[in-house]
């Protein structure tokens, strides 16, 4: 048995601009790692949580009832684990509020890696429920648009009405998703409590059509077909004012031949999809846009088909 199992969890783009909590896509790159051991003594610990920097992190917690990753941990291991309990460490390597799926990927970190202690581990799509407790924590509400890409890879289908069930999505080759973080933060638990609660026919309409749009193109390969539908006209629009750069980022990255631009998650992140031979001067584009308003960012560019969580032991 081993001793400590470290398992990654990538960073993810929920939404993916036309599937408001129901889709979302894993990105290569960046994401956290969680070492999980056994410990004599019942219960569970969280011995560190260390920041990007590999400091200990100056303000999330290591109360294992205030921390996404020894919440969804501890869901699996009191139903899955022996008497005996686990120590967990934390190494964020996705931002804070950044619309990139962090509280996500810090709690399917941990259930990979726990799993990974038990002598017979569950399958991967197992997991999810326990991974979903510890991000519905953080938001305040269920969604698993970062917490299925993370744990799965690739683009995930993931409604909250079919969960536990996930509908991993084909992508077309040859696309890339790039997303830009300013150095901003969004609070998505705030974010959501802040939205509309009732929509027009119209909108309903446009943003079905997208969403189904989308997943047949991108099912067909259709780069024309991405173009057109990947598109929020209800959740952008009450969400973008919140991130000063956004309009400039979105129209330098259409300019610069993506396919389409939005949102990640509840923002402040910005992704676009673009073709893969151009996915690396939008970024570029999508980083200088930003810099002009005195925004320091960065970016990321990823294969559509990213993998999702591993050990790493
Ligand atoms: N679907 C969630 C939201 C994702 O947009 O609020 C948050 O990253």
């Amino acid at each position: 048995m081993p001793e400590s199992i470290t398992a990654f969890a990538p960073a993810s783009i929920g939404n993916v601009g036309v599937g408001f909590d129901m889709l979302g896509l894993a990105l290569e790159g960046a994401g956290d790692r969680v070492v999980a051991r056994r410990t004599a003594k019942a219960g569970i610990v969280v011995s560190e949580v260390r920041g990007l920097d590999g400091e200990l992190h100056p303000y999330l917690s290591t109360d294992p009832e205030h921390n996404t990753a020894s919440i969804a941990a501890w869901a699996f291991w009191s139903e899955h684990g022996d008497s005996g309990g686990i120590d967990i460490a934390v190494h964020k390597g996705v931002p804070l509020q950044s619309g990139m799926g962090s509280s996500a990927a810090s709690a399917v970190a941990a259930v990979v890696a726990v799993n990974a202690l038990l002598d017979e581990p569950l399958a991967r799509n197992c997991l999810l429920p326990y991974a979903l407790q510890g991000e519905q924590y953080a938001s305040k509400g269920i969604h698993a648009d970062n917490v299925a890409p993370s744990l799965l890879g690739g683009l995930v289908l993931c409604p909250v009405f079919l969960l536990p069930e996930t509908v991993s999505l084909p992508v077309p080759d040859g696309v890339s998703a790039v997303l830009l973080h300013p150095e901003l933060q969004v609070n998505t638990a705030h974010a959501r409590r802040g939205l509309a609660k009732a929509y027009s026919m119209q909108q309903w309409l446009t943003q079905q059509a997208c969403l189904a749009g989308f997943i047949a193109a991108c099912a067909s390969g259709d780069i024309a077909l991405i173009g057109r539908t990947l598109k929020d006209v209800v959740i952008e629009p009450q969400r973008s004012d919140a991130v000063p750069c956004f309009s400039e980022v979105k129209e330098t990255a259409i300019a610069a031949g993506a396919l389409g631009c939005s949102l990640s998650g509840s923002g402040p992140s910005i992704f676009a999809l673009a073709e893969e031979g151009k996915a690396r001067n939008i970024a570029v584009a999508m980083e200088q846009a930003c810099r002009g308003f005195g925004i320091e960012c960065q970016s990321w560019v990823s294969p559509m088909a990213a993998p999702g969580a591993a050990v790493e032991d």
